[in-house]
């Protein structure tokens, strides 16, 4: 087989690059390990930035996102005594966030995919990349059994960070810069109405606390726990006390409970790789970096990589000029680190580091009383919050 442009991952990457490159007229086929049913029944991410809502209006996707998601004006954050809202909308000038789950976002992609017939194959096993150092690339992959190959002008990586495309780049191509927290988050999903109508971040003597939702009937709420722990261990009603004591007694009288749909723990960890690109092969979304998902900035980061790379693509295919792909490493990069410091920012602020001692935590109360008393700092949180222009 040939195409245009082979792309390794079907998570929201891959399908957004997919659909904004078949919108141009380029041909893509998406290879990605697993079945449809699993990749959607990964929970993630849930707060959507201003750039990607335009950019899933973009590639005609955003039907359903406008119905049901949800325009967030503000969040509530908390840290030691001090409670504060942060107004996005009057403190950017009007910009705010759509609640609106990964997981409906990639639903959406692949009804859209489905539609037009586009080529994903799914549970495709052994994926590999070859020759992109050279100007005929090939990916090889297996069907039910049969070996199977893509010869095609590009590779896009958007395979996330297990995946197969960075670990193929020879190690003295590439530089990798990492920092992994000492703590994970516990992540519960129920049918439970919101504690509030708004987002609340609590950073309480016990730990990080986070109130989110999908719906005005879906609630996703997450606390900071050991590394050591483990899901299963811990009961539905010990997350809802854990929640009510960190978000404090106003939520906590709020708190609608209920039996947990799903319960994970997620490990949190920055790391960027550079560069982007690779010859013939480009990395995109968690494939290139990772965030502590503190201010939600992973899905995002993921939407701004594709927005410059198909740019880059639409641009070699239409103008038959490189300057692009030459670019897109370095633009990408830009934002991404910028995004890397405001994730690691929040993370530090909102979470307990007992090992980083007492100086580490009145600092934490400073910066939280800076940001009460800031409308500057506030401002800075809230441009970042988001989303930092493309
Ligand atoms: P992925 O969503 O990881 O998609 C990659 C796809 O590639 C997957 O479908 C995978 O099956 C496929 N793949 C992998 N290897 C291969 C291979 N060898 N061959 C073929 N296919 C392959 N972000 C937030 O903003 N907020 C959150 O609360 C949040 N929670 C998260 C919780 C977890 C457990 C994780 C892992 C991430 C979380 N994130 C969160 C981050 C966010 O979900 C990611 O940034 C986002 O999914 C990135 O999209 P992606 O398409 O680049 O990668
Ligand atoms: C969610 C996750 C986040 O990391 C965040 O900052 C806000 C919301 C969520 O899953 O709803």
């Amino acid at each position: 087989m040939r195409t245009q442009v082979a792309i390794i991952g079907a998570g929201p990457s891959g399908l957004l690059l997919s659909q904004l490159l078949h919108l141009k007229g380029i041909d893509c086929v998406v290879l990605e390990q697993r079945s449809p049913d699993y990749v959607l029944s990964r929970i993630r991410a849930g707060v959507l930035e201003q750039g990607m809502v335009h950019m899933l209006e973009q590639a005609g996707v955003s039907g359903r996102m406008h119905k049901e998601g949800l325009p967030h004006d503000g969040f509530t954050i908390s840290v030691g005594d001090t409670r504060l809202r942060i107004d996005l909308k009057g403190l950017t000038g009007g910009s705010n966030v759509m609640v609106y789950g990964q997981t409906e976002v990639t639903r959406d992609l692949m009804d859209a995919h489905t539609a037009r017939g586009a080529k994903v194959i799914y549970e495709a096993a052994n994926v590999q990349p070859h020759d992109f150092d050279t100007a005929s690339p090939r990916v090889t992959y297996q069907k039910d059994g049969v070996t199977h190959e893509i010869a095609c002008d590009f590779i896009c990586g958007c395979d996330g960070y297990h995946g197969v495309s960075r670990a193929s780049v020879p190690q003295g191509a590439i530089t990798e810069y990492e920092k992994v927290y000492p703590f994970g988050w516990l992540g519960i999903l129920s049918y439970v109405k919101p504690v509030d109508h708004e987002l609340i971040y609590s950073n309480h003597a016990r730990g990080f606390a986070l109130a989110s939702m999908r719906s005005h009937t879906l609630s996703r709420y997450y606390i900071q726990v050991p590394l050591s722990d483990k899901a299963e261990a811990w009961s539905d009603q010990a997350i809802w006390d854990e929640l009510k004591i960190r978000l404090g007694e106003e939520a906590a009288a709020k708190m609608e409970t209920g039996p947990s749909i799903e319960k994970s723990i997620a490990p949190l960890r920055s790391f960027v790789a550079e560069p982007l690109r690779f010859g013939r092969m480009m990395l995109a979304g968690d494939a290139g970096h990772i965030v502590p998902p503190t201010g939600a900035k992973g899905l995002n980061l993921a939407a701004s990589d594709i927005h410059y790379l198909s740019e880059a693509l639409i641009e070699f295919y239409g103008e038959k000029s490189e300057a692009g792909i030459d670019d897109y490493s370095r633009k990408a990069l830009a934002r991404i680190w910028k995004a890397e410091r405001f994730s690691w920012w929040m993370t530090s602020l909102l979470h307990q580091f007992p090992e980083l001692g007492p100086f580490n935590a009145r600092m934490q109360l400073a910066d939280m009383d800076y940001l009460a008393h800031s409308h500057a700092a506030q401002v800075s949180l809230a441009e970042n919050y988001v989303g930092l222009p493309f």
